[in-house]
């Protein structure tokens, strides 16, 4: 069912110093700082030959990453993230599956514009899991 890795995504608390290291020390392709306030989020995109790294900072209050960040002060890998070609048949699919879907199950449009879904980490060995519609 899951195909490409599209994205892992690592939160950070100064994503202007995150993103370079990955330009200048690793020598990476970023995006410029984009801030996306429908998610709590802005994002930089390191784009790599086979995947992408997304980095995260807090954006406004009640940020979905605040808590991670407090819980890990370097920053720490958030997510990882899956493409599938039906975001609802995957759904339907891990909650036969036993699997749980976080908020209300409906999917979200996306940092890349795309439908997503978010996966419960205590059903994926710890690591909380996206889904996004390829
Ligand atoms: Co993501």
């Amino acid at each position: 069912m899951i195909g490409r890795l599209n994205h892992v995504a690592i939160a950070v608390k100064d994503i202007q110093a995150a993103a370079a290291v990955y330009r200048d020390t690793l020598g990476a392709d970023i995006s410029a700082a984009e801030p996306q306030p429908d998610h709590g989020v802005t994002t930089v995109f390191i784009n790599l030959p086979n995947t992408k790294i997304e980095l995260l900072e807090p954006l406004g209050e009640g940020s979905p990453i605040t808590k991670f960040l407090e819980r890990n002060a370097d920053g720490g890998i958030h997510h990882v993230c899956y493409e599938v070609d039906d975001i609802i048949a995957a759904r339907d699919k891990l909650i036969s599956e036993g699997a749980r879907i976080l908020s209300d199950g409906e999917p979200k449009i996306g940092a890349h514009g795309k439908p997503v879904l978010f996966l419960h980490p205590k059903d994926f060995n710890g690591v909380l899991t996206e889904l996004e519609q390829a």
